[in-house]
């Protein structure tokens, strides 16, 4: 079948939700991939950061295959080794007391917001109240849609659940203002990915755990984009020293099979009994044999000082394209490998130039060009990345 005939079908038969570009992607390996003419892409959004281990990294095809052999599914009404051994992994590295397992961020999301109402209802029936940041991005279900602070994630999709309200990130003062007894939880992204890959201070993270304790309100940190690994350690929140009462993870989680997760503390979580949740596939054989792998191999302290590393050298680059073209570049940011620089103009079409020159970089937020690659990219995969964007700057100058 030809690339045209694809399209031709997808324009067919695919909701028209995905504003694609036009490549037809045949297969993968480590930070590259190849499209049906076996033209190469290095790869430095995989899969909006969910293939951390690069594609197809062995020990994950092991894994999954064998995994596939044995078992891909059964049901949560049965145990599973490999369900265990992952839930085990999860609370031993969040420090947290129980672990939920989905299929996806929105879901992940879902459950936290589902908790955190459940343990605050215990409180008081009027304790309701869930505060979310400006710009962020929580999912797109009707409850996460109404999380996101965006309105036009939300235009068209009303009534929208009552008990939802917004405010500025990073802004203490605004928070303050907004929090009272009747606040059930504060929902926040430790680095907002979606939003623009904005950095918030460690102080306002401090200042934000201090509330949530003075009302008891749940704290809860949606790391679905920042979590396992980006940063340069597991969770984001350890490098600010702020630790929730619930966390969400999703994405890179199997290194590119679905899954969700949520983990929570022991307080929290004992709000739910049995019936209170569930999922038919959430936490599968197939997707826990990943995410055992992932665990193990991104939870090493050498694995995540490399993401550090390579983080810094990536944003020293993307500083030294900032001082070549002041012109385009308004102000580099993010930690470990999330990171962010920001335009002065739209930036669709330096992504489309990148594609051209065979380099798969993202823009989010209208003008933010984001990078989430796979975790374990070498100096020489930043160097050829920056050397094709140094490039393209240079022809949009
Ligand atoms: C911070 C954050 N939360 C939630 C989501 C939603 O995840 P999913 O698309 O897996 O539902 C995303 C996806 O980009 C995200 O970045």
């Amino acid at each position: 079948m030809t690339d045209e005939q694809i399209y031709e079908k997808d324009a067919r038969d695919y909701l028209p939700v995905f504003a694609r570009y036009r490549i037809v992607l045949d297969h993968g390996d480590g930070v590259y991939v190849y499209d049906t003419h076996g033209k190469k892409y290095i790869d430095f959004l995989g899969g909006i950061a969910v293939n951390v281990l690069g594609h197809n990294h062995p020990a994950l095809v092991k894994a999954v295959s064998e995994q596939a052999g044995k078992m891909i599914h059964c049901s949560n009404l049965y145990y599973t080794q490999v369900q265990a051994d992952a839930a085990e992994k999860l609370i031993k590295i969040s420090g947290l007391g129980k672990v939920f397992f989905g299929n996806s961020g929105a879901e992940a999301n879902e459950g936290a917001i589902k908790l955190a109402r459940k343990y605050a209802h215990g409180i008081s029936p009027d304790k309701s109240q869930i505060i979310t940041a400006v710009h962020s991005f929580h999912g797109r279900t009707i409850a996460t849609l109404t999380a996101t602070g965006q309105p036009k994630y939300q235009e068209g999709f009303g009534p929208l659940p009552a008990g939802f309200d917004y405010v500025p990130y990073n802004d203490i003062e605004a928070l303050e203002k907004m929090m009272s007894s009747n606040t059930a939880a504060v929902m926040l992204e430790p680095i907002q990915g979606e939003g623009g890959v904005h950095v918030p201070d460690a102080a306002y993270l401090e200042r934000v755990r201090e509330l949530c304790d003075k009302f008891d309100a749940v704290l809860i940190f949606d790391e679905i984009q920042t979590g396992v690994g980006r940063s340069g350690s597991f969770f984001t929140f350890e490098k600010f020293g702020v630790k929730p009462d619930i966390v969400t993870l999703a994405k890179g989680l199997a290194g590119g099979v679905p899954i969700g997760a949520f983990i929570a503390s022991d307080k929290v979580a004992a709000a739910f009994h049995a019936g209170d949740h569930g999922s038919t596939f959430g936490g599968n054989p197939l997707a826990c044999a990943a995410a055992n792998v992932v665990l193990d191999l991104i939870s090493d302290s050498d694995f995540l000082a490399n993401v550090e590393d390579m983080g810094a050298y990536m944003k020293s680059r993307l500083e030294i394209i900032k001082t070549e073209y002041p012109q385009l570049v308004k102000e580099v940011r993010g930690m470990g490998l999330i990171l962010g620089m920001e335009l002065t103009k739209p930036g669709r079409d330096i992504v489309n130039a990148c594609l051209e020159k065979g380099a798969i970089i993202n823009c989010t937020a209208g003008n933010v060009l984001r990078f989430v690659p796979p975790l374990i990219v070498t100096r020489q995969h930043i160097d050829e990345v920056c050397d094709i964007l140094e490039k393209v700057m240079k022809d949009f100058a």
